[in-house]
């Protein structure tokens, strides 16, 4: 299982794309914090005992949180497998020492373009802060990733993201598609117009990186990519994820804006096995009719859910991106 943690809501940084909305929210305690470790150990242990599990902190900036490192402690004593995912604006020299000895799988950071488009989306003089972080992670040997989420501003500039991945020892890159929502800006969201040149985009660096050109694995493993050439992708959003925000909201993901219940007051074991959406996500026959009939659809799964959502209100309705649900998105997703 994964839990992906929100454990802050507050960031140092206000990128134009982001769903996190309201930055200002008391973060939590370290006591509720451990709280929602004992109820997601209790659930896991009760039905995957001995299985390997995931425990991603992330926020808003998960590293502004004066607990943070105490709280990676404890997921290590319990032996998750940890990963940080931050904007990397933070990591000093010093901060890089302590996240080494934390030991964490990996740390994700965000690039969202070369520099004046990432400065355009995270603010001035961001993405070089970001590049100090990632030298510094890197100079304590941390397996670096960077995560960028493409946009109709943004989706060009992938080459110049690879660059700086190369330049910087980074290990790999993944790329998604950004989800609107109601709070802040919207960048316009790939749709079917824009589809193609964007797992275009991807598979040329994925190319350069087979003929040893670049040394950053580019992954293709998300929505819709196995139509370039990727990898197949089904949302493990309900199956494998579950998402505890700053105040204890659990959503089956992130992106997928329904608010299942609270972890500080209800059981995590509870609302995964019962809550309706939950289930209907663990469920192939929630798809819709075109979805079920289409020859792709072991590897899809209906593609990304929670794009299928904001645009139709219906999770289940198939990735308004597809170009084979022709009749419904010849528009780009604005
Ligand atoms: C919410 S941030 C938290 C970690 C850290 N502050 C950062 O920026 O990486 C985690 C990831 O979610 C992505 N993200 C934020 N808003 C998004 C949206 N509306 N659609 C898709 N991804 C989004 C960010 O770009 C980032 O890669
Ligand atoms: S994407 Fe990350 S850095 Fe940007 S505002 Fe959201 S939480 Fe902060
Ligand atoms: S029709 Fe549905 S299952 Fe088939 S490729 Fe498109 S989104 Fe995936």
């Amino acid at each position: 299982m994964i839990l992906q943690w929100h454990i802050i809501q507050r960031c140092n940084v206000r990128c134009r794309h982001c769903y996190q909305g309201e930055y200002n929210d008391n973060d939590p305690t370290y006591d509720q914090l451990i709280h929602v470790l004992d109820n997601f150990t209790e659930f896991v242990d009760d039905l995957w005992p001995g299985d390997e599990h995931w425990v991603r902190l992330t926020g808003g900036e998960p590293m502004l949180h004066k607990d943070w490192k105490r709280l990676a402690v404890e997921v290590i004593q319990r032996e998750f497998t940890w990963t940080l995912m931050t904007n990397g604006t933070l990591v000093t020299p010093k901060e890089a020492d302590v996240i080494a000895k934390l030991e964490p799988a990996h740390v994700q950071v965000s690039i969202d373009g070369g520099e004046e488009i990432h400065d355009n989306i995270r603010g001035s003089g961001n993405l070089k802060k970001v590049i100090e972080g990632i030298k510094n992670l890197r100079a304590n040997d941390i397996d670096v990733r960077v995560s960028f989420t493409a946009n109709l501003l943004n989706m060009e500039e992938i080459p110049k993201v690879v660059e700086i991945c190369n330049e910087n020892d980074v290990h790999f890159f993944w790329t998604d598609r950004y989800i609107p929502h109601s709070s802040g800006t919207s960048l316009g969201s790939i749709g079917s117009v824009e589809l193609d040149r964007y797992l275009e985009l991807i598979k040329i660096e994925r190319d350069k990186f087979k003929r040893n050109d670049n040394l950053t694995i580019i992954s293709m493993g998300r929505a819709l990519q196995f139509l370039g050439g990727g990898s197949p992708y089904r949302c493990i959003a309900g199956k494998r994820l579950l998402t505890i925000l700053h105040n204890g909201t659990i959503m089956a993901c992130r992106r997928l804006s329904n608010r299942i219940g609270n972890a500080y007051k209800e059981s995590i074991k509870d609302i995964y096995l019962n809550n309706p959406l939950c289930k209907a996500l663990r469920n192939p026959e929630s798809l819709n009719s075109q979805c079920k009939s289409c020859l792709n659809v072991d590897k899809c799964e209906g593609g990304l859910k929670c794009l299928a959502k904001i645009f139709t209100g219906d999770p289940f309705s198939g990735d308004p991106a597809c170009p084979l649900i022709k009749s419904t998105n010849e528009n780009s997703l604005g």
